[in-house]
């Protein structure tokens, strides 16, 4: 086993030992993937001021997201498919999560149910909400959410209609996962993997099994999602949201200043800064580029956080230094936990944190809740 030092280590190790269509539908973005390319170039691109002659003994990493405590800004984003990577991935990443002290986001294309999660962690998670076209069943999910006594409902706005991934349908991406020919070579060559997911205790939709047609039986993600999402979402959709779950509630994938001010408008608790990782509108902006224009635009109404493209400790700093509140990683939790289960997630949270620690200390900045344009070159 190679010496982890870094994220690209652990999706080195996730790529051969996670079936290919799994891994991909993770690694992978929409179209031609322009959009997940400049989120990781416009990063790349920030440069930190280097600072001297500071005294960074005392540092912290300590700070809030939607007045919960955090060791560090990160939050683990919503991943679908998550407890495809590793069994009941879903209850082993919100278990490292919580004992990491950072808040655990389940996706409700989740494997492991909100139950399963429920009864996996002693402290609260957060609980991420598509829409379906079902209102009923929209309505059942948020109940449920409210008695596993979730702290906050994250409603995702920017997938009413799925982007293609070119590599989910070449892989003929299922759920649950089905041999065919074209993935038995690959599959048999990651036994590990095989009998690893056989073990978990759900091979699909935890939380719409035998409450949705057709969550159950083979189907190809895109055309599950076609028939079950609802793409006629609009505001008042979520302010009816917003009623029914009466607790804090996070927005997720604003990128426009327009859009920016009317979801702070509402008044909701935060709003995350995203392209869903270059996964959906392919030739939009980086997440990067986007971020100031809306922290200009919520002018300090609520948190702004940021998500897509995330690898490192350094990404954290970088949005924190462009006024996002805090953070989402999706891929590189998926990356970890797809290597290793939970020690694998926990290994990411402890190399994004020293890599975190270390950036601020050499930027001269001891309390990350002051992280500003000036840790940054030109900022
Ligand atoms: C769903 O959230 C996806 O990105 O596939």
């Amino acid at each position: 086993m190679p010496v982890v030092t870094n994220v690209e280590d652990l999706r080195q190790i996730a790529r051969k030992r996670v079936a290919k269509a799994v891994f991909d539908y993770v690694d992978r973005g929409s179209y031609d993937e322009a959009t997940l390319r400049a989120n990781r170039a416009d990063l790349d691109a920030l440069q930190f001021r280097q600072r001297v002659a500071i005294d960074v003994d005392q540092r912290s990493t300590r700070s809030t997201m939607a007045g919960q405590d955090v060791a560090m800004p990160v939050a683990i984003a919503p991943v679908g498919l998550t407890g495809l990577n590793w069994a009941d991935g879903e209850m082993l990443g919100a278990r490292a999560a919580e004992k990491f002290g950072i808040p655990f986001t389940l996706s409700t294309m989740s494997i492991c149910s909100i139950e399963d999660v429920a009864g996996a962690v002693a402290k609260p998670f957060w609980f991420q909400l598509y829409v379906m076209r079902d209102r009923g069943f929209s309505a059942s999910l948020i109940e449920r959410a409210k008695a596993a006594k979730c702290s906050a409902l994250m409603l995702t706005l920017d997938l009413q209609i799925q982007g293609q991934r070119h590599m989910d349908l070449k892989n003929g991406l299922t759920v649950p996962p089905r041999l065919t020919l074209g993935t038995m070579f690959d599959v048999m060559a990651k036994p590990g993997w095989v009998l690893n997911v056989l073990s978990g205790r759900r091979k699909s939709f935890g939380n719409l099994e035998g409450r949705i047609p057709d969550a159950k039986s083979l189907t190809t993600l895109g055309q599950w999602i076609a028939g079950q999402f609802d793409p006629t979402l609009s505001w008042k959709d979520i302010e009816w949201v917003r009623n029914l779950w009466g607790g804090k509630l996070i927005l997720k994938g604003i990128l426009d200043a327009e859009d920016a001010n009317i979801a702070a408008a509402t008044g909701v608790d935060a709003i995350v800064v995203s392209n869903h990782g270059g996964r959906q509108l392919d030739g939009t902006v980086s997440s990067i580029r986007a971020l100031p224009e809306v922290v200009r635009a919520v002018g300090g109404r609520t948190e702004v956080w940021f998500d897509s493209g995330i690898c490192s400790g350094q990404d954290v700093l970088r949005a924190l230094a462009l006024g996002a509140r805090g953070t989402m990683i999706g891929k590189a939790f998926a990356y970890g936990l797809g290597a290793m289960g939970e020690a694998g997630v926990t290994k990411v949270l402890e190399i994004m944190h020293k890599e975190l620690d270390v950036t601020m200390a050499l930027c001269g900045l001891r309390d990350v809740k002051d992280a500003s344009p000036a840790i940054l070159r030109g900022g």
